[in-house]
């Protein structure tokens, strides 16, 4: 490390001892600002955790008139008492905001993304935007927990429909739900979930979609077996670890279809891992699922549809077998077009998400004959700016790129970075007025783990940056405003850090150009590597940056949700420090006291403890600059005014995205507001592999 100065290292290994007294910069660390006042419109009501699903036998059950005219009379489908669960998952009408409802219509959605395959348990990615969550359902859910009291909290069952815990506390015995089917009627059973944990978590050349699917993510050493064909059985080493049911929500436990997947796998067949990958592209039609709409029409560019699933194992207590919505569409657009077909009409659902369109949907929606409503939810997008951390060669970088790493391990560096950084300005460069915080990283102000005065933030000084940068060896020895590595490092020529930006947003790009600039002007190079998302993330899994723009996910403002993503817990779990291929992690120190923190806070019982664990947390996150915040603000759900059960308040993320939020499959649209919008009316999905639907 040639560059890291004594004092640098000092300041990095004590941590109890403020870094003031250590550091060589006057850095003048405090608190950030209060957050401007933004009063949420969606105001939610808060229900009892109970109240909102049961499972149990109903004395009959019903299906739209077609599916039981067209498909069950004509033996192209077994009755539904045979096709549904011996006790089916039922929502109880009194948590249904409009009650009871009826068959038909379709909900549009417009996505930015494009999907690689169906493949998700592989870590394909189906476009985004909520597709993957209407067709994979996970052991336990939590995104409808925003309207539970957090005290109450605890996930819900869902394919796992109880569970009880040994006295001791170590084991963990999950009961599937009973005689439930796949999409194409195969039964689904603790094969297909043992088949996950084993060949996909367990095995490290697969990785399940979202990225945290690893071992770790569910404990060190945790095992699972099957007892029978409903029954599995969890072994942890630590006592109650209740926070791993949500582990086993979207997206680290939702088990794909192992009648179709296993003979696929390396494991099993002659396939290259590559190959198991692709082995369903986006063409493969009618994929089987759990959820409530299967995959019967693709075309490139241009649109996905799916249709309902005849073998959904969710009922309401009428016994009306769901979803209500017959169809679902996906149109291949862009994210800032999801905005204004939402807002005009011609799309049915948006997370406003991106400032850069807040005033245009805002005047849009006011209008008392706007097609949508959109309501505000709570501060809770945020982005950061990540630096790889990995030292010992992750992504393989060459030797500009290693020097670039040995940097960002430097804490005068990073303190030097996030002090030039403006936060004010970046705000305003995305949308004026209440909108955005300024936001120096670690957990997101709108969640209640926040404590803003564990929070450490580097004002804006440019002078000091660039001072700081001085002492650590970097200096503008050839005088065109960049500074150098030193001679001996990386030739000696300019510091050029390549900056990683997804360009489905314009949110992500405009906090690149603008850091472009900003760091110009303490005389750092940036240069922009702006890829398609799905591009985007191999590189980033594939530790291939030095640096990244990212926009927050789940675990900075549900905490609870995804927390072995706070920390690196496990090789595979941070989102800027991973471990190469049979290497260890060369943590840092203070990475390492960040473990242990998110590994006491997963294995606490006690919500005191936990919220002191996570001040903790965010004071080592902060004080030592794990990542870099760049900006916060809230988002808004926009939906189309003709669907009914839409609960009140619903946020765009909280414990996971809106669309699973909402509870799409209990959504539904009264007769006299129906739109034409059906592409395959009165078709169900077709046989695995088929080219459509089928009459
Ligand atoms: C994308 C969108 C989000 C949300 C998710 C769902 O990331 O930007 O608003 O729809 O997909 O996975
Ligand atoms: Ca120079």
């Amino acid at each position: 490390m040639p560059f890291q100065t004594r004092i640098s290292t000092i300041a990095a290994l004590s941590l109890g001892v403020s870094f003031i007294a250590v550091s060589a910069h006057a850095f003048e660390p405090t608190t950030p600002p209060e957050p401007p006042k933004f009063p949420a419109e969606g105001k939610v009501t808060y229900v009892p955790r109970d109240s909102i699903l049961e499972f149990k036998a109903l004395p009959q059950y019903s299906q739209p008139d077609w599916v039981a005219e067209k498909f069950e009379k004509t033996g192209k489908l077994p009755p539904l008492k045979d096709r549904l669960p011996e006790e089916p998952l039922v929502y109880k009408t009194g948590n249904m905001p409009d009650g009871v409802g009826v068959y038909g219509d379709t909900m549009r959605h417009v996505v930015g993304g494009r999907p690689e395959g169906w493949n998700y348990i592989a870590g394909q990615s189906q476009g985004w935007g909520g597709i993957d969550i209407a067709l994979s359902e996970c052991l336990t859910r939590t995104a409808p927990l925003f309207q539970v009291n957090a005290a109450d909290t605890e996930p819900l069952p869902n394919l796992a429909k109880s569970w009880d815990w040994s006295e001791d506390g170590h084991k963990l015995t999950m009961h599937l739900v009973k005689g439930a089917k796949w999409s194409d009627g195969e039964a689904f059973n603790a094969d297909d979930v043992m088949f996950y944990w084993e060949d996909a978590v367990i095995d490290p050349q697969v990785s399940p979609l979202g990225g945290g699917a690893s071992p770790e993510a569910f404990g060190e050493g945790t095992t699972l077996k099957k007892i029978d064909d409903y029954t599995v059985e969890w072994t942890f080493k630590a006592a109650f670890p209740k926070q791993y049911l949500y582990t086993m929500a979207y997206p680290t436990f939702c088990p794909g279809p192992s009648h179709l997947l296993k003979p696929q796998h390396p494991k099993y067949s002659k396939n290259t891992y590559n190959q198991f990958k692709n082995a369903f592209p986006p063409e493969f039609m009618n994929m089987p699922v759990m959820g409530a709409w299967v995959p019967v029409s693709y075309r490139s560019d241009d649109i996905i549809v799916l249709r309902r699933n005849p073998y959904y194992w969710k009922v309401d207590e009428k016994g009306q077998q769901l979803p209500y919505l017959d169809e679902l569409h996906y149109k291949l657009s862009t994210w800032a077009d999801r905005d204004v077909q939402a807002v005009a009409g011609s799309g049915d659902i948006s997370n406003l998400e991106q400032p850069e369109n807040f005033v245009a949907s805002l005047k849009r929606a006011a209008d008392e004959n706007a097609p949508a409503r959109l309501a505000f939810g709570p501060r809770l997008t945020g982005y950061n700016l990540l630096m790889n951390f990995s030292a010992n060669g992750w992504g393989n970088p060459d030797e500009r790129g290693q020097a670039i790493r040995e940097l960002n391990r430097n804490p005068e560096f990073r303190k030097a970075v996030t002090s030039a950084i403006d936060r004010k300005a970046v705000g305003d460069s995305l949308v004026k007025g209440p909108f955005t915080a300024i936001y120096p990283g670690g957990l997101s102000s709108g969640t209640s783990f926040y404590d803003r005065a564990s929070t450490v933030y580097y004002p804006f000084n440019l002078e000091e940056a660039k001072a700081a940068l001085k002492t650590i060896g970097l200096v503008d020895t050839d005088n065109d405003g960049f500074v150098n590595f030193p001679a001996g490092t990386a030739g000696g020529k300019n510091v050029e850090i390549v900056l990683l930006v997804n360009n489905g947003y314009a949110t992500d790009k405009s906090l690149a150009e603008g850091l472009v600039g900003q760091m110009a002007k303490l005389g750092i190079r940036i240069v922009l590597n702006t890829l398609d998302s799905n591009q985007r993330d191999a590189k980033h899994y594939g530790g291939q940056f030095d640096w990244a723009v990212r926009r927050n996910s789940t675990e900075l403002f549900s905490v609870v949700q995804n927390s072995e993503q706070l920390a690196p817990v496990g090789p595979r779990t941070s989102w800027n420090h991973r471990a190469p291929e049979g290497k260890p992690l060369d943590m840092m120190p203070f990475e390492q006291d960040m473990v242990d923190v998110v590994n006491k806070f997963t294995a606490s019982q006690d919500n005191a403890e936990k919220a002191e664990l996570m001040k903790r947390y965010q004071k080592l996150y902060t004080e030592n600059l794990y990542t870099i915040g760049l900006t916060e603000y809230p988002g808004a759900l926009i939906i189309n005014k003709r669907f009914s059960n839409v609960p009140a308040g619903t946020p765009i993320n909280m414990f996971n995205w809106a669309e699973d939020a909402i509870i799409r499959e209990r959504m539904w649209v009264a007769k006299d507001k129906q739109g034409k919008y059906e592409l395959f009316a009165e078709q169900l999905p077709g046989k695995p592999g088929d080219k459509g639907p089928t009459q």
